[in-house]
């Protein structure tokens, strides 16, 4: 199972939906390489860019946010900051017992719902405020 790339996923900010894109092809890539059941070190991999992906791509938003007085600026990094400890767990889960199944659950439970919903609703209304600013 894929996660698909919709246009009404967009946020009209290019670097930030350049970046949605990027994160939903490593998330697929994280999935695919888990589930057809591909080496520790390979699916290890592809976790490691992901994360450090994760971590440049909110800090880009965060920037934006902060640049343009963003009000829910807030309470939008906590929401980062509690995705980025959902995303040790997983990584802690993977370490200690490699690409299983439970890790392809795992992640689609805290990668996939997440960055789904958060997309479609938090980073579009930051996209909103943005292109009216
Ligand atoms: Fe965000």
């Amino acid at each position: 199972m894929a996660i698909q790339w919709t246009r009404d996923l967009e946020t009209g900010i290019a670097l930030i939906d350049e970046q949605h894109k990027e994160l939903f092809d490593r998330v697929n890539k994280l999935l695919a390489a888990s589930s057809e059941g591909r080496g520790k070190e390979e699916v290890g991999n592809i976790l490691k860019f992901l994360e450090e992906y994760v971590v440049t791509h909110f800090a880009d938003e965060e920037k934006l946010q902060q640049e343009a007085g963003y009000p829910e600026f807030a309470a939008h990094k906590r929401l980062h900051d509690a995705f980025k400890n959902d995303l040790v767990k997983l990584k802690e889960e993977f370490e200690a017992s490699g690409p299983t199944l439970r890790f392809v659950v795992l992640t689609n439970k805290i990668v996939v719902d997440w960055l789904m919903k958060h997309i479609a609703q938090v980073d579009k209304a930051f996209g909103k405020y943005l292109r009216k600013a």
